[in-house]
This record gives structure tokens, C-alpha cells and sequence, in this order.
């Protein structure tokens, strides 16, 4: 029992946690401590953990003042010279009405008159908790067709959908309002080491790009982004278009449907930025030399996937 009420108050953090997990980036399980709720987690872990002992003491006590009070009524009993009856618990009394069991002595009345090979049938009626959960679902049934199909109080799945879609387009308006989009000529972009742009640049492709080109961009499955070649260009447009139409065929993904253009700008930006950095273990260079004064003209062959 105990270990039962411990798994489900498990489960209950746990879900708030898997939910705080789907509406944000920062979730309780990636960084606990990180979390802006962890406090409030903690403490209603702690009155959860309180109201729980005190229940589980309180039930303790109960016990044992019962074992006091059945103890002062055999006494009392005894010194009367008759014999004690134990009162049936309030538990046992709820339990036998809900269940309108039948004494034994009472079988005799409820016995079908039928027998076969010695095995006979008590006439025994529903259970009482049986038939009013039956009469509370049609009651249910009513009430919900009535709301949701006659009066249309309450809207139905359907409605509900598209009440959220609704809210959501709102919301998204909201934000963008205040948030107008920038807008980003792929054509003209041109490099600045804005410190803004480069840490944004750079927890996109935390997020999206390490596990192929590593953390430092010194390239795995995907290629050295610190050297000085490459193979579809180096200049801040090539990067840019590679990024968004990727390189499908040789497993680059095209991250235009996924990343925001401005995404697109903070990390082609955050690539350029690591020119030069020259991180541990390395790719071997792929593609063509790419020199900044050379502009666009390749100068040099190297090998290439
Ligand atoms: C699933 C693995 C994978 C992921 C994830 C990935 N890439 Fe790539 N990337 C590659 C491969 C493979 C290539 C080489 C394509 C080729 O051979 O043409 C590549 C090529 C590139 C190039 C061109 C390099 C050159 O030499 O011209 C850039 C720039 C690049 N990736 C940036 C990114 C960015 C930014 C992200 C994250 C938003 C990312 N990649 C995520 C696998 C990946």
C-alpha cells in the first residue's frame, strides 16, 4: 500500500514534469535545477510528503485508541457477566449496505427451488453500488446530451479544435506583433560579429547540428565547418543556402522548413565565427579553398565526398 501511494505521487511530478518538457525548451528532466519551477516542485513535493505522514500517523493512532476502546468494552463486559459482541466497524457497515449481502441465516429465504447434481442459486439482488452507478451514467447520459447536442452549451470535439486553432492564431498574432519578424535578403546578407546573433547562432546549432559536425564544428558525419574549405562555398550566402536546402542525398538536412530565416542568419553566422578556431580532432578538409578576399572563385582542389 505504502509503496503504491509512493509510485502514484511519482507518477503525478513525473507528468507535470513530461508536461512543463512539451511546452518548453528547458525542461525538468534536461536541467532540473535549471527549471524556473524547480521551487515549486520542491515544495509541493514537501506538503504532499507532510499531509502524507500526517495521514499515515493519524490512521496509526486511530488503530490504537480502537484497541484501547475494545479493550475498556471487553472489560466492561466482563465485570457485567455478559458476553462481548465486537460492534461492526463503520468500514464493514458501509461495505455491507453497498453490497446488500445477505446473512447466511438469511439464505434459506433467497434459495431458487432448482438443484442440479447438489449446486443451487441464491436470488440474490444487484448490488446497490452496481445499479447506482447504472442510474448515475444514464443521468450522466441525459445531462451530456442535452448540453452538448441540444443546447449546444459546451462545444464538441470538433469545436473545441478549432476554438484552440483560433486562440492559438491569436496568441501568434499577439507575438508576432510585438515581435515583427525580421526580414532577411539571403542575397545581400553580410557578416557582423554581433554577440546577440552569435549566442542565438550558436543554441541553434547546439540544438540541431552538433550530433553531425560536433560541438566545436570540427566535423563527424558532416563536414570540418572551422577550416577553410568547403564544399558547397564558404561565403555567407553559400552557407546560408546550404543551410536551407541542405544537401538531401548526402545526408546535410535541409533546415528551411524547420528554422526560422532568422535561425537560418544567427547560425550561418555562428559558423562563419568559427573560422579559424582550429578545435581537437578535426575533419580532414572536404571541397574547394574558400579565402574571404578570393570571393567566390574556388582556388584549390582537395578531395571531396
Ligand atoms: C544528420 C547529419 C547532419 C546534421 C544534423 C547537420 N548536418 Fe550539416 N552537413 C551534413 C553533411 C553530411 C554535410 C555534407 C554534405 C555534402 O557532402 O554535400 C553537411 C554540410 C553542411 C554544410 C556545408 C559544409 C561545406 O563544406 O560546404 C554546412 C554549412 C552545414 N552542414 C551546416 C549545418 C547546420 C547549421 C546544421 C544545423 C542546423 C547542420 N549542418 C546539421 C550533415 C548534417
Amino acid at each position: 500500500m505504502r509503496t503504491f501511494i509512493v509510485t502514484l505521487i511519482f507518477i503525478f511530478f513525473s507528468l507535470g514534469a513530461f508536461a512543463q518538457d512539451a511546452a518548453g525548451e528547458t525542461g525538468f528532466w534536461r536541467d532540473p535545477l535549471g527549471d524556473p519551477l524547480f521551487p515549486f516542485y520542491v515544495v509541493t513535493a514537501f506538503v504532499f510528503l507532510t499531509a502524507f505522514l500526517v495521514v499515515l500517523v493519524a490512521v496509526y493512532m486511530l488503530q490504537v485508541l480502537n484497541v484501547f476502546i475494545r479493550k475498556a468494552a471487553e472489560e466492561k463486559a466482563e465485570k457485567l457477566g455478559i458476553q462481548y459482541v465486537p460492534q461492526p466497524s463503520m468500514w464493514t457497515k458501509f461495505w455491507m449496505s453497498i453490497n446488500a449481502f445477505r446473512s447466511v441465516e438469511e439464505e434459506r429465504d433467497i434459495m431458487l427451488d432448482h438443484n442440479y447434481d447438489g449446486i443451487r442459486e441464491l436470488d440474490n439482488h444487484l448490488p446497490p453500488w452496481w445499479k447506482w452507478l447504472l442510474y448515475g451514467s444514464i443521468v450522466w447520459g441525459a445531462i451530456y446530451l442535452v448540453v452538448y447536442h441540444v443546447t449546444d452549451t459546451l462545444p464538441l470535439m470538433d469545436d473545441e479544435y478549432n476554438l484552440e486553432v483560433e486562440a492559438a492564431n491569436a496568441q501568434k498574432a499577439k507575438f508576432l506583433a510585438s515581435n515583427p519578424p525580421v526580414a532577411i535578403d539571403e542575397n545581400a546578407l553580410v557578416y557582423e560579429p554581433n554577440e546577440a546573433i552569435l549566442a542565438k547562432g550558436k543554441q541553434v546549432y547546439t540544438i540541431n547540428c552538433v550530433s553531425c559536425h560536433m560541438p566545436d564544428g570540427q566535423g563527424s558525419i558532416g563536414p570540418n565547418l572551422t577550416d577553410e574549405y568547403w564544399l558547397h562555398g564558404g561565403s555567407i550566402k553559400d552557407i546560408y543556402t546550404v543551410i536551407k536546402n541542405g544537401v538531401q542525398e548526402k545526408g546535410m538536412i535541409p533546415w528551411g522548413p524547420v528554422l526560422s530565416p532568422e535561425q537560418i542568419r544567427d547560425v550561418t553566422f555562428f559558423i562563419h565565427s568559427l573560422q579559424g578556431t582550429n578545435p581537437p580532432n578535426p575533419k580532414a578538409p572536404q571541397g574547394d579553398l574558400y579565402k574571404e578576399a578570393a570571393a567566390a572563385e574556388p582556388v584549390e582542389e582537395t578531395s571531396s565526398l
